[in-house]
């Protein structure tokens, strides 16, 4: 794994932004694959101002997000298709039609995770997966526990995960009971990993991604059996695992 620590948000946002940019400008018909949180949004708006400004086109660009809650539709402003269409999706040019992220009203979850699986490998594979980290080390909505080999599936979310939540909901009830993410196997599959970390709450996170062996009790070490991981993570994020300052460094 590689690590570019950074000072601040604004220069993990700013870094993070330049990754995809030069894989769409080498290819215009990259594959990527996106998150949602509070983590990513300072590189959408680098993304989106360059788009003004550089005219960097999305317009043969394929995406796949993470996950998405079960039950809301896209029109709920809590649904991560809504999130995605916000921050980013309709300030880019890219067709809605190329923008994927699993469907959270199906029907059949099953054959919802499976559709979503063969498509990723229909269209050639995700070149770029961007990722934030969760405190306890989640990457997408896989929680500790979860299987280095899984695929797209559902979650039941954690009771502490829903009241999290709930502050965005009407009431306890109408917080999603369930998701759907990529599962671990699937996040190892692209071909690029750039995880990012910002802030003092991803301190401990980053300390076991950075100095502790891999165990599924902390998902995000599955990254490192991948061959291609950038982290680029702030100072704050970085204090007390010993890799504070600016140096590039292979883990
Ligand atoms: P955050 O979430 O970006 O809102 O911190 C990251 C995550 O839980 O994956």
């Amino acid at each position: 794994m590689k690590l570019i620590p950074v000072k601040d948000y604004d220069e993990m946002s700013r870094v993070g932004a330049e990754e995809i940019l030069e894989l769409v400008k080498e290819n215009p018909k990259a594959v990527l694959g996106l998150a949602t949180g509070s983590t990513p949004t300072g590189l959408y708006r680098n993304l989106i101002e360059d788009h003004k400004t550089n005219k960097t086109s999305y317009k043969e660009v394929t995406t796949f997000n993470l996950d998405e809650y079960i039950g809301l539709d896209g029109d709920h402003p809590q649904s991560y298709r809504f999130f995605m269409n916000e921050q980013l999706f309709h300030a880019i040019d890219i067709p809605e039609h190329q923008t994927h992220i699993p469907n959270g009203m199906a029907e059949d979850m099953d054959e919802e995770c499976q559709r979503y699986e063969a498509l990723i490998k229909e269209k050639g594979g995700i070149d770029l997966q961007l990722l934030g980290i969760g405190v306890n080390g989640h990457i997408g909505f896989n929680e500790p526990g979860t299987p280095f080999d899984s695929r797209t599936h559902v979650v039941p979310l954690t009771e502490s995960t829903r009241e999290a939540n709930s502050r965005f909901f009407n009431s306890m009830d109408e917080v999603p009971t369930h998701a759907v993410t990529m599962g671990i196997q699937t996040i190892l599959e692209a071909k690029k990993i750039v995880l990012l970390a910002s802030g003092a709450s991803k301190q401990e996170a980053m300390r076991r991604l950075l100095l502790e062996g891999q165990s599924t009790d902390f998902p995000a070490s599955s990254l490192k059996n991948h061959p291609n991981v950038v982290i680029i993570a702030d100072q704050e994020a970085l204090k007390g695992t010993g890799f504070e300052g600016s140096e590039v460094k292979e883990i």
